[in-house]
């Protein structure tokens, strides 16, 4: 598989702040890779340092583009999408209006906005409906399905089930499955890693701003060591 996103020693900061000390990881092509940690271990800080969202430095590279001189759109435009923590949509704007902003203009997406409605039918029902309107989990996968429309090659989805049902939080995995089977590589972050069994191939774990564990879901169940120390539970 062929490497489509490399961090290589990325610091970031906000204003004086150091929040990310040299964090190194890889995402091959079609890869789904969990990025476990803590609360404050900086996965957020991660995502939006590729997004250039902060202030940051050290290699990221994505399809073989150095992304540090690139804005935010431009990272998008390369096929790098992005759902945030708070998941952003626009609420003055209807179900509709968000889709038709998130399609890629310049891409042919392996997903459509039928596509999209296929895997979350609520998009359809509510297609007129203000964005705000929306419950949290109706939000979560009108942002993931604008993601998706917008043809990334790598998504990046910053704790999607966190808040959600069991119910919505099933549709959500079953929409990351569905990017994985169509060759979308996906980097997942998570807390309690709920949606990364049988979907991640990978598991990074981040504390205090760095990488501290990579290996495979298997790997990391035998490494008590590291899920005790790192992750807090069991
Ligand atoms: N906007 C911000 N301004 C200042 N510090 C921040 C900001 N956002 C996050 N931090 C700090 O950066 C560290 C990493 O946070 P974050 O990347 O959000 O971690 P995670 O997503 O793993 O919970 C934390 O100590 C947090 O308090
Ligand atoms: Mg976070």
């Amino acid at each position: 598989m062929s490497t489509l996103l490399e961090v290589g020693n990325l610091r970031a900061w906000y204003g004086a702040s150091q929040v990310l000390h040299g964090v190194d990881l890889c995402v091959s092509a079609g890869e789904v890779v969990a990025l476990a940690g803590r609360n404050g271990s900086g996965r957020s800080t991660l995502a939006k340092a590729l997004m250039s969202m902060v202030d940051a430095d050290g290699l990221r590279r994505f399809a073989g583009a150095d992304l540090a001189p690139l804005r935010t759109f431009e990272v998008a435009r390369l096929g790098l999408g992005y759902v945030a923590e708070q998941r952003d949509v626009f609420p003055m704007l209807s179900v509709d209006e968000n889709l038709s902003l998130g399609l890629a203009k310049r891409r042919a997406p392996r997903f459509t906005i039928d596509d999209a409605r296929a895997l979350f039918p609520i998009l359809l029902e509510r297609r007129g409906a203000r964005a705000g309107v929306l419950s949290g989990g109706e939000q979560q996968m009108l942002a993931l399905a604008r993601a998706l429309v917008g043809a990334p090659d790598l998504l990046i989805v910053d704790e999607p089930a966190e808040g959600l049902s069991a119910q919505m939080a099933a549709r959500v995995g079953a929409c990351l499955r569905a990017c994985a089977a169509r060759g979308i590589a996906v980097l997942l972050i998570e807390q309690r890693l709920a949606l990364a069994p049988g979907l991640a191939d990978r598991v990074a774990v981040m504390g205090h701003g760095r990488v501290v564990f990579e290996g495979t879901p298997q790997a990391l169940a035998r490494r008590e060591d590291v899920v005790r120390d790192w992750l807090g539970v069991g």
